[in-house]
């Protein structure tokens, strides 16, 4: 949801900024611009399109030569993707440039006070507005402008901001969306994410809400919108280039699906005590006492994470014998809900970022609910904000149709359900038998790798149908739904996911002679009734795509299509069911000629409301 750069220090800014640009391009790829200042002139170049684009003005304009620099690559909120609504935006006074990740909810009420104060304005965006407010307010003193102009903002924001007349700083600051500095030797490189800083140093502090950093090249200073001062949480970015490289691969989407047996190895590496028949979460251990008491768990999150907190709900009643339920943040937050005593609410997100989902979460710790994440991103807003929490461990996921954060929540989500049993009633031997068939799945994950030729193949035969379905039952409605939605937004073809008893109370009407139907059909207790439900949709002339047990030979006959997983226990088949799933949308993203990694319209990590 846009990416912002900024750089500071002795080298020249601009192959920088667009190296930093091309990083955080995931984030959002409508538009992008540099601005640098070379000596106190500002040069500004900001095209439609991608980072290439702007690469090619800059060539044009025959480059930029200062050491002092933002740039910014736009998933379009306020106004279309035109050039004027590029940033980095201006304003008309006081020679100030800035980029902006988030919204200015207030905009228009500040931008009717700035034209009556004679301002004029070029674009339809609130990052304008912004710029013209700073300016407005610039005595010759940029920190004690933005600071100003953000007490009088409402809404979200991570800034950078420099101005003409003051070549020797950079100001930064934060509410709501991401930002961190990274602090090299006598430089500095700011970003939304680690991403964009790692090349250059390893060391960066994330920025909290309201806080605003003035750096100059001679060192840096932090503090609120309201001048208190405050001492940066310096950490050790663990991040290595190689891990957001494609290394080989065409899409990192590709990639980041073949890393799982790897990464997945990682989550659960030192976490399972087989021994004493118990699963070890380090992240918890501060909370233990506080989650023996719990008595019913909210899951919630959006997205593909909101199917893996599904997955979730059922692990932890299934396993655990507690109460759950699942909610979009979006909606959790707006309905009033009722937390109990011993409520505990858990986060689920990749980026931990994603506004809905924190918003919800500080609803839920507002109305007394205990707060933990399940957060892949280390040090991101949610991991900061829960009382405890569980980290993915599965790497940078830069594709924007997330794939191994699914199977890393599930995992973590397995690992939880686990925990709690074993503190409520499991026996360390049920226990230690779980624990042996969980770290089966890595290797399990490899071997349903090895059907991708094959889901190619069958993904072949009908990449040119608009229209899909994807069913399932119990553990594997959820990853019906991931599997729908993985097709929908990198492929467009529009698919729908539901539970496989649902279809005969409605959708049934959809299917017409060759709709391609998948089922998530492994062996488990509702094996049965899936088949009655495969039979209903080959007598109405749909083709059935099955996603089946190894060994399976019975569905051979029902379904045209088989695709095979290893067998596994039911609460584990969908680590292994969703993989044929991601690798269908990529190959039909492929086939249709789509950009698999940067899905139209569509952002990484969305932090806005
Ligand atoms: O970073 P998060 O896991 O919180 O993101 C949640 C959703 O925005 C995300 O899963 C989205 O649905 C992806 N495009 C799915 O591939």
């Amino acid at each position: 949801m846009c990416g912002i750069v900024g750089y500071i220090g002795s080298r020249v800014a601009q192959p920088l900024l667009i190296e930093g640009l091309k990083r955080l391009e995931y984030r959002g790829y409508d538009s992008a611009g540099v601005a640098v200042l070379e000596g106190d002139h500002l040069r500004i170049a900001r095209a439609v399109g991608r980072v290439a684009e702007v690469e090619e003005k800059l060539d044009q304009l025959g480059g930029f030569a200062g050491t002092l620099g933002i740039a910014h690559t736009r998933w379009a909120t306020h106004g279309g993707v035109t050039e004027a609504n590029c940033h980095p935006h201006r304003d008309d006074k006081s020679g100030i440039a800035l980029v902006h990740n988030g919204i200015i909810e207030n905009y228009a009420a500040l931008r009717t006070y700035l034209e009556e104060k004679g301002h004029v304005f070029s674009s339809e965006t609130d990052t304008e507005v912004l710029a013209m407010l700073i300016g407005e307010l610039y005595e010759g003193d940029l920190e004690k402008a933005v600071k100003a102009a953000l007490r009088e903002v409402t809404g979200a924001y991570a800034i950078a901001v420099l101005c003409e007349h003051d070549p020797n700083t950079l100001v930064v600051a934060r509410k709501g969306s991401p930002l961190m500095v990274g602090v090299g030797s006598g430089e500095y490189v700011v970003a939304s994410d680690a991403s964009a800083i790692i090349a250059h140093t390893s060391q960066a502090f994330p920025l909290d809400d309201y806080n605003v950093v003035r750096i100059t090249r001679e060192g840096f200073r932090t503090s609120t919108i309201n001048d208190v001062p405050v001492s940066p949480k310096m950490m050790q970015l663990e991040m290595d280039l190689e891990q957001i490289e494609l290394g080989g691969f065409s899409h990192f989407m590709q990639k980041e699906i073949y890393e799982q047996p790897k990464v997945l190895r990682t989550t659960l590496r030192g976490r399972l005590d087989h021994n004493e028949g118990r699963v070890i979460l380090g992240g918890l251990a501060s909370f233990a006492k506080e989650l023996i008491k719990a008595r019913r768990f909210i899951l919630t999150a959006q997205g593909t994470a909101l199917h893996a907190a599904m997955i979730g709900e059922y692990l932890l009643e299934d396993l655990a014998k507690i109460s759950a339920e699942v909610e979009y943040g979006s909606e959790f937050r707006y309905r009033n809900p009722i937390i109990e005593e011993n409520t505990v609410v858990v986060a689920v997100s990749q980026s931990g970022e994603t506004a809905d989902t924190l918003c919800a979460l500080r609803e839920a710790k507002d109305r007394g609910a205990m707060a933990l994440g399940v957060v892949n991103v280390v040090g991101s807003s949610i991991a900061r904000e829960t009382d405890a929490g569980v980290y993915l461990r599965v790497g940078p996921e830069v594709g924007v149709a997330s794939t191994k954060a699914f199977t890393g929540q599930v995992t973590v989500l397995t690992m939880l359900a686990l925990y709690m049993a074993r503190r409520r009633f499991m026996s360390p031997e049920v226990c230690a038998r779980c624990l042996r068939q969980l770290d089966e799945i890595p290797a399990k994950v490899e071997q349903t790798l090895e059907s991708d030729y094959r889901v190619r193949k069958v993904t072949e035969r009908y990449v040119e149908r608009d229209n899909w379905l994807f069913l399932g039952r119990g553990y594997n409605y959820p990853t019906a739904l991931e599997g729908a939605l993985k097709l929908k937004e990198i492929s467009y073809i529009h698919a729908e996911g539901m539970p496989a008893a649902e279809m005969k109370h409605g959708p049934i009407a959809l299917i017409d002679d060759g709709m391609p139907v998948v089922f998530i059909a492994n062996k488990g207790r509702q094996y049965d009734k899936v088949m009655s439900n495969i039979a209903e949709v080959r007598s109405r002339g749909g083709h059935v795509i099955a996603v089946a047990t190894e060994g399976d030979n019975d569905i051979k006959s029902v379904a045209e299509e088989v695709l095979y997983i290893p067998e596994c226990e039911e609460y584990l088949s969908p680590i292994l069911a969703v993989v044929p799933l991601q690798l269908m949308a990529y190959h039909a993203a492929v086939l249709r000629g789509h950009d698999v990694d940067k899905p139209r319209n569509l952002a990484k990590s969305v932090t806005v409301e």
